[in-house]
């Protein structure tokens, strides 16, 4: 497996421009990438061009939304200070290795992405029979390697493209891995380690060519690692060459499953725009009252006096993912005996999520008034971005004889 455990672990991932998020977006990734900013290298970028793969037709609210989610990232907590923010398209790196990958993807990988077809069927109304519907998950390859991610944060529907990133990866190390002379400048670069480490290097990579002892491989891996004293070049070519492939150019990323989100719309099935059953995280507080006094619940509940069964109301998944043990102890007791009002058990979770919302809209409220400071984030985690995929596209093209 071709990764490169030398380079501090970056983390990547994107969201296509939806517009304003919902609760369902903040538990299922945003909180997420909150924790994550705090422990890795982080990159989160706005997959612009990604919504134009199916949304091709309706670029008018494309502006609007691509702001309206920066503010709410920036609401929520994503801070500028430790991940890098940025929008796709303003990377045009990203569509130039988009493009070179594209010469070495076989079709079939692509037709055989699941998302595909399900999609087609989903989204019938559209026309997805389109060269960069097709190609977008080959895309989403290029945005996670421009940047040599090691980790992907993803929702289980995505784990698929990750998949093929690797395999893509793999593909491209094989063809452009093997530069002229690629034994003789790992061994040179062997040397460079010093005379005992160099040794230990030379056994642990026949213990692993020769007899497949992974563990072997786990312990050269870890020694590379601590090497200070030679290029990266060099520890790419070690690392290539403990394998015995070539060079590792792009490395192979890892996704790292967002746990499968609780957050339940109003009426109990997934929260999402296209059901109508959401609440957003700038929604009035008002609107959040009236729409949660409004949500169904167990429909055996008809009147006051009748008991009813917490695991057949969407509220009590409100429950699951605002209260406490006591308050959830109080619901299944005074739901179960008809000893609570169903509007007694839906203020305790308007007041939660009203609590949660609070800050987050004082802030947003903040950032919709200095639009400016958001352009300004943006434009800092572009340069930062584009430093970090420049260099990148150098090697890139280097490897595969564009480098005149
Ligand atoms: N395809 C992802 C989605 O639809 C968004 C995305 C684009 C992405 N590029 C990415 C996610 C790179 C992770 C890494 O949700
Ligand atoms: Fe649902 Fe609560 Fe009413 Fe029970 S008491 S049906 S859990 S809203």
């Amino acid at each position: 497996m071709a990764i490169l455990p030398n380079q501090p672990q970056r983390v990547l991932s994107g969201m296509r421009p939806t517009g304003a998020l919902h609760l369902g977006h903040y538990h299922g990734v945003l909180k997420n990438w909150v924790k994550l900013q705090h422990e890795y290298e982080c990159y989160f970028f706005v997959a612009d061009w990604h919504a134009l793969t199916t949304h091709y037709e309706e670029v008018t609210v494309l502006e609007e939304s691509v702001w309206d989610m920066l503010v709410d990232w920036l609401a929520v907590g994503v801070n500028p200070g430790s991940a890098c923010l940025f929008i796709q398209s303003r990377v045009p790196e990203h569509a130039e290795l988009h493009l070179l990958l594209s010469m070495i993807t076989p079709l079939g990988w692509l037709e055989r992405v699941p998302t595909y077809k399900d999609q087609q069927e989903k989204l019938k109304e559209r026309d997805l029979a389109t060269y960069g519907f097709l190609g977008y998950p080959l895309l989403q390859s290029a945005d996670i390697m421009v940047y040599k991610a090691g980790l992907v944060p993803v929702g289980e529907d995505q784990v698929a493209h990750v998949e093929l990133t690797r395999e893509v990866a793999r593909r491209f190390n094989h063809l452009y891995g093997r530069e002229p002379g690629f034994a003789d400048k790992a061994e040179e670069a062997v040397k460079k380690m010093g005379k005992k480490n160099a040794k230990l290097y030379q056994e642990l990579r026949r213990k692993f060519q020769e007899q497949g002892d992974t563990q072997a491989l786990e312990t050269a891996r870890a020694l590379l690692d601590s090497q200070q004293n030679i290029s990266l070049g060099d520890k790419e070519r070690l690392f290539g060459y403990l394998e015995g492939g070539g060079r590792i150019i792009l490395p192979e990323p890892q996704a790292l499953l967002t746990p499968a989100a609780k957050m339940p719309g109003l009426d109990g099935q997934k929260m999402s725009k296209s059901y109508n059953n959401t609440i957003s995280l700038r929604e009035a507080p008002e609107e959040v009252e009236k729409k949660m006094r409004t949500m169904p619940t167990d429909p055996a509940r008809v009147r006051r006096d009748d008991p009813g069964t917490p695991e057949k109301c969407p509220v009590w998944q409100f429950h699951l993912v605002y209260s406490d043990e006591d308050t959830r102890n109080w619901v299944q007791q005074g739901c179960t005996t008809a000893g609570i009002g169903c509007l007694d058990c839906k203020q305790r979770v308007i007041e939660a999520v009203l609590a949660e919302l609070a800050p987050i809209q004082e802030r947003a409220r903040q950032f919709e008034q200095d639009k400016g400071l958001v352009r300004n984030i943006i434009h800092e985690g572009t340069e930062k971005a584009r430093d970090v995929a420049r260099q990148t596209m150098q090697e890139v093209r280097q490897a595969m004889g564009l480098e005149y």
